[in-house]
């Protein structure tokens, strides 16, 4: 399996993973002639697919949770924040079942290096972020050596961090240009909307409501909205905002494409050293995703490119790459798999 471009797609491919828009299954797994789907996809906000083909054939790409975990989330969020849009009151008595269902699916797979790079439609944006952001937060918060106790509050803040954003005016949270000075203070006061929000619920405890309220402090006192320093941010909300910050790094948002992982790698490891994010919870992050996903392309130091085909742990910048030699024409191409470990001389450029 790989991911493809919509423009790369070709009708000897087959669709490797479903396609939901909203709860509403639109492609099924298995599907092909792909091609005859593209303008269909793009009115709806998807670009790129994951797809079988001869090369990838036998690549497989970890997920963190299943399709059918994934899709239970994706209702019982929507049904939280569409009731307290529309009825102004906050029920999150699904919220225990759901949260179970992704730690145990977490939990059943020991030692996994993921990337949650879902395909979604562009009205799921705000369900699937914070869906993803609970996933990472549970990543880091495992590693971190968090308790299930623990890892419970953790993931049940994680899940409401940004339902602030319901009261915000759509018109600018979907603005597609670069937001004037007054419309970013409009957007930072989600944090405070959240927490107001969540503030009076029996079934959160305080610790999950600080992860609305803080996810956007950073160590160095330079967040909002309070400005609080190192230890005044809630562990969880620290974790948290590196969460948020890789997924929204690495979701295309209206405003601007994806990121790759490594580039949000980059990202996220320069905030470290600048003291605005966690050092600890960045690399614990980055010991359970990958940044070099399996299934995607990359060009390598020597000029040649392939597909990555698995991770070697403890090693997230050496994976193997299957390499796709075509220099001897497209119908004659040659296939072969380079472990980086075995070859220092080489580098990922790509
Ligand atoms: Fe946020």
């Amino acid at each position: 399996m790989r991911r493809i471009s919509l423009q790369d797609l070709n009708d000897t491919m087959i669709l490797a993973k479903p396609i939901y828009q909203g709860t509403r299954l639109i492609l099924e797994r298995d599907i092909t002639h792909l091609t005859r789907y593209i303008k269909q996809l793009e009115n709806i906000g998807i670009y790129s697919l994951y797809v079988k083909d001869s090369p990838s054939e036998d690549i497989s790409i970890p997920d963190a949770v299943s399709e059918e975990t994934r899709q239970r989330c994706m209702s019982a969020v929507s049904a939280i924040f569409d009731k307290l849009k529309t009825q102004g009151n906050l029920d999150i008595s699904q919220l225990d079942g759901v949260i179970e269902a992704i730690l145990d699916d977490i939990f059943s797979e020991k030692d996994i290096i993921c990337s949650l790079h879902h395909i979604a439609s562009i009205d799921d944006d705000t369900m699937v972020h914070c869906i993803n952001t609970t996933i990472y937060c549970i990543l880091i918060g495992k590693r971190r050596g968090l308790s299930t106790e623990d890892l419970t509050t953790l993931a049940k803040g994680a899940i409401l961090h940004d339902i602030g954003k319901v009261d915000l005016n759509e018109t600018i949270l979907l603005k597609a240009a670069s937001l004037t000075q007054e419309e970013y203070s409009h957007i930072k006061e989600h944090s405070s909307l959240g927490y107001a929000f969540l503030k009076n619920n029996k079934g959160l405890s305080d610790e999950a409501k600080l992860i609305a309220l803080q996810h956007h402090e950073r160590l160095d006192g330079s967040g909002y909205p309070k400005g609080l320093k190192g230890d005044e941010i809630h562990l969880f909300a620290r974790i948290t905002a590196v969460a948020d910050m890789f997924d929204a790094l690495t979701t295309a948002r209206c405003y601007r494409k994806s990121m790759s992982n490594h580039k949000a790698y980059d990202i996220l490891t320069d905030d470290a050293l600048k003291g605005k994010l966690d050092r600890k919870l960045v690399s614990c992050l980055f010991d359970h995703v990958a940044i070099y996903p399996n299934g995607i392309i990359v060009y390598l130091s020597d000029g040649t490119h392939g597909i990555v085909k698995h991770q070697n742990p403890g090693q997230p910048f050496r994976p193997i790459v299957r390499i796709i030699d075509d220099t001897n024409g497209i119908n004659n191409v040659t296939l072969f798999d380079l472990d980086l470990t075995e070859h220092p001389e080489l580098t990922i450029k790509a």
